[in-house]
Order: C-alpha cells, then sequence, then structure tokens
C-alpha cells in the first residue's frame, strides 16, 4: 500500500515506518519540516505529491502541561489540522489513520473503557484529542482513529524529552531518589507491538475507532519499578499518590483501555506489557 506517514521521525512514527516497509508498503516519510499539519496548504501539496492509498497522521500538540496554557496550540494540531487532513484525503480519495489518547477518559471507572464509554477529558489536551476524534468521525467514513496509552519506543517521545522508562532509568543511574505515582493506572505500550496491531487492522479495511495497547495493568510506579528490576538497577524508589507533587493539570487516575473491539475482528492478542518492555529493554542494551 501507498502510505504517507506523518510524524515520521517521532516515537510512534519511527517504529510504524521501519515496521510499514518490513510489511511491504511503500511509505514516503514526513516530518514537521516537510509537512507542518497546522499548513492546509502543506497538507494539501504533501498528499497531492505522494498520492497515498492512506496517510497516516502520528503529529500531536501533546505536552500535557504546555496543552493547558497554550490551548489554541493543542486545538490546531489535535483538532483543526485532522479536521483539514481529512478534507484533504478526500479530495485525494485517500484513507486517514489518526491516533488518540486514553486521556478522553476521565478515570472514575474501575474496569477498562470501552470504545462506547462516554469520553470525559479533564484537561486541555484531552478535549483538543477528542475534538479531533470528533472532527474526524463527521468528516469521512474511511477512517480510522486509535486511541493509544502510555507509550514508549526506542526513539523516545520527542515532545515529552524522551519515553518515562529512559527517564527513570537515566535519574537512578544518577543516584536520585524517585517518587513514583501510585493512584494512576494505566497500560504502558510499545510502539513496536502498536505498529504490529496497526499493520495488520489496516488490512482489514474495518474502518472506525479502536483502541489498541498492550495487555495487563500497573501503576507508573509498577511500571518504573519492573524496568529497574530487568536492568537489575537498585534505586532508591518511593511509591507516592499525586497529591506529594502540586500537579498543575489534572490526569485520569484510570485510563485502562478495552481492546475488544479490535479483537473482534480476528487480530492476534497483544502481548503484556512486562513481555513489552523486557523486549524494548533487550534491543537497548
Ligand atoms: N506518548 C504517549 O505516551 C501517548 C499516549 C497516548 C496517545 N499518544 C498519541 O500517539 C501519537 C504519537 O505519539 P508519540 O509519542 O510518537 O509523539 P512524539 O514522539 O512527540 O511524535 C510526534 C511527532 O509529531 C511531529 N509534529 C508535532 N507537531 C507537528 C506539526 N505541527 N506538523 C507536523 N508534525 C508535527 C513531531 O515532530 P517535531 O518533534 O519535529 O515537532 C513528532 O515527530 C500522538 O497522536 C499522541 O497524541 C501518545
Amino acid at each position: 500500500m501507498k502510505i504517507l506517514l506523518i510524524g515520521a521521525n517521532g516515537q510512534l512514527g519511527t517504529d510504524l515506518h521501519s515496521q510499514l516497509q518490513k510489511a511491504g508498503h511503500a511509505v514516503t516519510p514526513a516530518t514537521r519540516a516537510d509537512l507542518d499539519v497546522a499548513n492546509p496548504a502543506q497538507i494539501e501539496s504533501c498528499i497531492n505529491s505522494a498520492k497515498p492509498e492512506l496517510v497516516i497522521n502520528t503529529s500531536a500538540f501533546h505536552n500535557v502541561e504546555v496543552c493547558e496554557t497554550e490551548p489554541e496550540q493543542a486545538f490546531a494540531i489535535n483538532a483543526i489540522a485532522v479536521r483539514n487532513l481529512a478534507l484533504a484525503c478526500l479530495r485525494h480519495n485517500s484513507e486517514l489513520m489518526h491516533f488518540s489518547t486514553d486521556f478522553v477518559f476521565d478515570g472514575a471507572q474501575r474496569a477498562p473503557y470501552k470504545e462506547t464509554d462516554l469520553p470525559h477529558p479533564v484537561n486541555v489536551y484531552g478535549c483538543s484529542k477528542l475534538a479531533g476524534e470528533n472532527l474526524l468521525a463527521m468528516s469521512m467514513e474511511r477512517q480510522y482513529t486509535i486511541r493509544t496509552c502510555g507509550l514508549f519506543g526506542s526513539a523516545g517521545s520527542r515532545s515529552r524529552y524522551g519515553n518515562f522508562v529512559e527517564r527513570i532509568l537515566k535519574r537512578a543511574a544518577a543516584g536520585e531518589p524517585l517518587r513514583v505515582v501510585t493512584d494512576q493506572v494505566l497500560t504502558p505500550t510499545y510502539t513496536n507491538d502498536l505498529a504490529q496491531a496497526v499493520i495488520a487492522l489496516i488490512r482489514t479495511r474495518q474502518y472506525g475507532l479502536y483502541q489498541i495497547t498492550n495487555e495487563g495493568e500497573c501503576s507508573w510506579f509498577e511500571f518504573a519499578s519492573k524496568a529497574l528490576e530487568l536492568r537489575s538497577i537498585s534505586a532508591d524508589i518511593q511509591p507516592v499518590t499525586s497529591d506529594a507533587f502540586a500537579a498543575k493539570v489534572k490526569r485520569p487516575n484510570y485510563s485502562v483501555l478495552s481492546k475488544e473491539r479490535l479483537y473482534s475482528l480476528g487480530i492476534a492478542a497483544m502481548p503484556h506489557w512486562q513481555d513489552a518492555l523486557a523486549r524494548y529493554l533487550a534491543l537497548k542494551t
């Protein structure tokens, strides 16, 4: 398939690029220098010249704290740009895949959120991503919206200055004491595993909203502890609750996503996050 990949040098974009190529797809990678999604003229000319059958948009404005103080920018990239991508895809008869987030939910639930559960974001980032989902769903039929959660991949998140695992290991190696929250529960997700599921999904041409993460769930404390254990690093790590930090931005306390809709297509079960973390760390040595 001819694919235009936007955000190709990001954390997810990097692994998607290599996995899509391995799967035999013809990928045109676009970084922000090639295509700024805030610029509708650039969207049009890039899609016009690449002539993709599928556009995959991994770009986002997703530093949660910065979104809170720059809501215009958050909505420009996470919502308005998605609408403009959809309109350009319609003009060029391309499918569109877009990535969203567990942060569309408020975290009040204690069982995995389904695609059919009512979103209720608690911060600007989540609101802007939900707006992007809705603008995409109302704009075109041949679209995939993928909610995911807690990404870690070899490139490290560009807008978050590396991923959580890298930050924890670096701070532990520097002998810093670590305080990590126990009251935010998620499913950490390896971008290589997400890329494999995406490749299986685009074969089906079953469009719509899907949630894709690894299996299992844990708190950020359990996630950090497992990374340290797998690296045999003994660190000064303390479990704390969110109250210990004077956090300026609300985050959902529970954001585990059900993958039933993905599995209903016959796509193989995602590996457990602990297995994914071990494979990720093994590749990093
Ligand atoms: N990271 C997570 O834990 C997480 C969790 C849930 C959902 N998600 C979603 O998953 C997707 C991928 O996340 P990620 O971790 O791979 O992010 P990332 O590493 O920050 O990559 C985002 C990419 O988008 C590019 N970009 C940003 N603004 C752009 C613009 N205006 N025009 C074109 N490109 C632009 C960035 O380029 P520059 O760096 O050059 O600006 C970067 O290459 C996003 O939609 C995010 O909302 C992520």
